[in-house]
């Protein structure tokens, strides 16, 4: 018999919040940076885990932004794209929309061409290599101005062929959606798909924002949804994907505890939950991590667990393969749990 962490190890699950550069562990960061000359103010992997002890968002995004020095070339990107891959897929991902933050490696005079070109290195051999589709999706990030997230989707002109859409990312509380009306309306015409994080560490007027004024079809986090039941209510009627992040909000301390998490109440008022992993080398745990933490700490049934699969495909942006879609959703639906 397989262990209950085993079991959703295999469970089949696509991951629709994942910061690429959030996944680099302590001991490739101190390979790359190794590799490319780069001094980390760290004498060794067990003091940068030391530093993991995050106060709130902003806590971990000084480190987040920190680390990046350690990736400089389209290798270290498609290393960190390919260790990523690696473990999700020991994981049952099967399908990964993958977010990057361009303006914090253009800001540190890297080309966004390097960055781009190395990770489709990683993720256009993806299936192949790892057996798990992947999708690119560029986030602006809220902390910077308007102009520069303009002047990033126009010098991400040339790589469209490899970007499915953008999101909105970094810190949230007093950078509102509207700030970025005018470079979705951009995005949109050119055909991207449109995501945003909203209601993380920012109120609920954040997520109606997300939605009225930038368009977005998913919304990632959404946790703060559960302070206004008319945004619940709207939610659930109009089937609003939201990627939550578990052990993202127990780390960056957006709930007191996992048991605290209102993820059971949430599907029980009929919202398109889904789980994922945010900063996975950050916060303690990739996708099944994430799913054996509700399951263990939230009790959810093996018909919620199911769903929880079900919903991440449903929200894939997968519109332009309905075939492999209909394939992943046949296998959640084929799923035994022992
Ligand atoms: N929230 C906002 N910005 C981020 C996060 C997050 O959890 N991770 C990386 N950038
Ligand atoms: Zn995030």
């Amino acid at each position: 018999m397989k262990r209950p962490y085993d079991e959703l190890m295999s469970l089949p699950k696509a991951e629709l919040h994942l910061h690429i550069e959030g996944t680099l562990e302590p001991e490739l960061a101190f390979e790359l940076a190794a590799r490319g000359g780069v001094t980390l103010p760290y004498a060794s992997t067990d003091e940068l885990r030391e530093a993991y002890r995050f106060e709130d968002l902003q806590s971990f995004l000084n480190l987040y932004y920190e680390l990046m020095a350690v990736l400089r070339t389209e290798r270290d990107f498609e290393d960190l794209a390919n260790a990523y891959l690696e473990r999700a897929a020991a994981q049952g991902v099967r399908h990964a929309e993958i977010f990057f933050d361009p303006q914090a490696h253009t800001s540190r005079g890297l080309e966004l061409g390097t960055v781009v070109e190395g990770l489709w290195r990683a993720l256009g051999n993806s299936e192949a290599n790892h057996g798990v589709s992947t999708r690119l999706i560029l986030c602006f990030l809220r902390d910077e101005s308007a102009a520069s997230a303009l002047a990033t989707l126009e010098a991400a002109k040339p790589y469209l062929d490899r970007i499915t859409g953008v999101g909105l990312d970094s810190a949230e509380v007093g950078h509102p959606p509207v700030k970025f009306r005018e470079v979705y309306e951009a995005a949109a015409a050119l055909g991207l798909r449109r995501v945003a994080h909203a209601g993380e560490e920012g109120p609920p007027e954040y997520i109606v924002e997300a939605l009225d004024v930038l368009g977005v079809e998913r919304v990632d986090h959404g946790l703060r949804c559960v302070e206004d039941p008319a945004l619940v209510e709207r939610l659930v009627r109009d089937r609003v994907p939201l990627t939550l992040c578990p052990l993202s909000n127990v780390r960056l301390r957006t709930v007191d505890t996992l048991a605290d998490h209102p993820l059971p109440a949430m599907l029980d008022a009929g919202l398109m939950c889904t789980v994922n992993s945010d900063d996975p080398a950050y916060f303690g745990g990739y996708a099944g991590d994430n799913f054996d933490a509700v399951r263990e700490t939230l009790g959810l049934t093996e018909d919620r667990l199911r769903e929880l699969a079900r919903n991440s495909f449903l929200a894939s942006f997968l519109e332009d393969d309905e075939e492999l879609r209909a394939r992943y959703l046949a296998e959640v639906e084929a799923y035994t749990f022992t």
